[in-house]
């Protein structure tokens, strides 16, 4: 089936080098291991038996699953979960369903070094899934649990005015909408709420009635300025680098200017307003998780192995890294990680459930 969907340009670092995404996701995967109990509490509570005791094959897609190793923690507390609501209600091991896990993440991720770092000791069927969540991904009615973490908050595109010089959403001198004009955050947005319409749309077709789809994203915590965010004011530290290098000639000012991250870190009420125009699911759990503070060099270079590509897709390839990550750990030292806020270093858990409207 054609992917119109696959345009995303916001892919992680692949392999195992020295600033691969699985080597420096730990950050994201602290956020991942405090939601085990956020699971067992979801499968034993809000999934109903019904939607899925009848089938053999319990069926769980991971989105944005990266190429490891955080999502074989999530997929693990996931089966754990469904084990023990199968035990508290009285059932055999043989009465048990078997465990089909979709892998899925954009045509380019690596899908080879997840296969090959599969946990050898999996109670489950391991499958790859390649294609945007934007889209259609799987048959209609034929997952139970969707899980997605740190995935959602990635648009499927820059807004188009944030690039154009004649709008006056244009982002000048920036990277994202954190301390820019109204215009440039209205920009984002709006992209966010065309992309998680899609998203909803696809996965209300993919979720069986009754089955559930957990969310973990970075986000603004009601009441905070979102200039005021822990990961926003990373990403804006990240734009003041580029403008230091810009400044001293490295490279040019318009390069900056045309440059911007396709990332929305929503509230709960923008996932609250988007999920409820959807009307195909309720919210059944909404949880705060704490981010643990990072050490600045730790967290620069979890930012690299995020934004390399894009970066160097931008920038060029001759284009030093090392000097624009160095300057933003320093930044992180200096500001960010010493003025470390908990209230403003959250992760959010949604637990939506499929409800049987259409
Ligand atoms: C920050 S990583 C998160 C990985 C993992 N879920 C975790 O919690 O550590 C974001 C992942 O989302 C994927 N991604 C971004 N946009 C996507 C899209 N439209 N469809 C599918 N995957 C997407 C990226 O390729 C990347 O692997």
């Amino acid at each position: 089936m054609a992917d119109k969907h696959q345009q995303v340009i916001f892919p992680v670092i692949g392999g195992s080098g020295e600033y691969s995404y699985s080597r420096h996701s730990a950050f994201q995967r602290n956020a991942v291991e405090a939601a085990k109990e956020l699971i067992n509490k979801a499968i034993a509570e809000k999934l109903d038996f019904n939607s899925f005791s009848s089938s053999k094959t319990f069926r769980v897609a991971d989105l944005g699953c990266s190429e490891g190793p955080n999502t074989f923690v999530a997929v693990q507390n996931i089966v754990d979960a469904v084990e023990l609501k199968y035990q508290s209600q009285g059932l055999s091991y043989e009465q048990l369903p078997e465990f089909q896990i979709f892998f899925s993440d954009v045509n380019s991720n690596n899908f080879n070094k997840l296969f090959a770092s599969l946990p050898p000791e999996r109670r489950y069927f391991a499958n790859g899934v390649p294609g945007s969540f934007h889209g259609r991904l799987f048959p209609s009615a034929s997952l139970h649990f969707v899980h997605s973490s740190y995935s959602v908050q990635i648009l499927s595109r820059v807004p188009k005015e944030v690039e154009d010089k004649n709008s006056p959403a244009w982002n000048k001198g920036r990277i994202h909408y954190c301390n820019a004009s109204d215009e440039v955050f209205k920009a984002y947005e709006a992209q966010y709420f065309k992309d998680m319409e899609s998203f909803l749309n696809a996965r209300a077709k993919e979720i069986v009635h009754g089955g559930l789809m957990a969310l973990i994203v970075p986000y603004c915590p009601n009441g905070t300025p979102h200039s005021e965010v822990f990961v926003n004011r990373a990403i804006e530290l990240l734009g003041s680098s580029f403008m230091d290098l810009a400044k001293k000639g490295t490279i040019s000012e318009e390069k900056v200017d045309s440059f911007n991250l396709p990332l929305f870190n929503a509230s709960f009420q923008h996932i609250e307003g988007v999920v409820k125009q959807n009307g195909c699911f309720t919210i059944e759990m909404v949880e705060n998780i704490p981010q643990v503070k990072p050490q600045p060099e730790v967290f620069a270079s979890t930012m690299r192995s995020g934004m390399e590509g894009m970066t160097k897709g931008h920038f060029g390839d001759e284009f030093n890294l090392d000097e624009l990550f160095d300057l933003l750990s320093k930044k992180f030292e200096e500001s960010l990680i010493s003025t470390f806020e908990q209230e403003k270093a959250l992760a959010l858990f949604v637990l939506l459930k499929r409800v049987a409207n259409n």
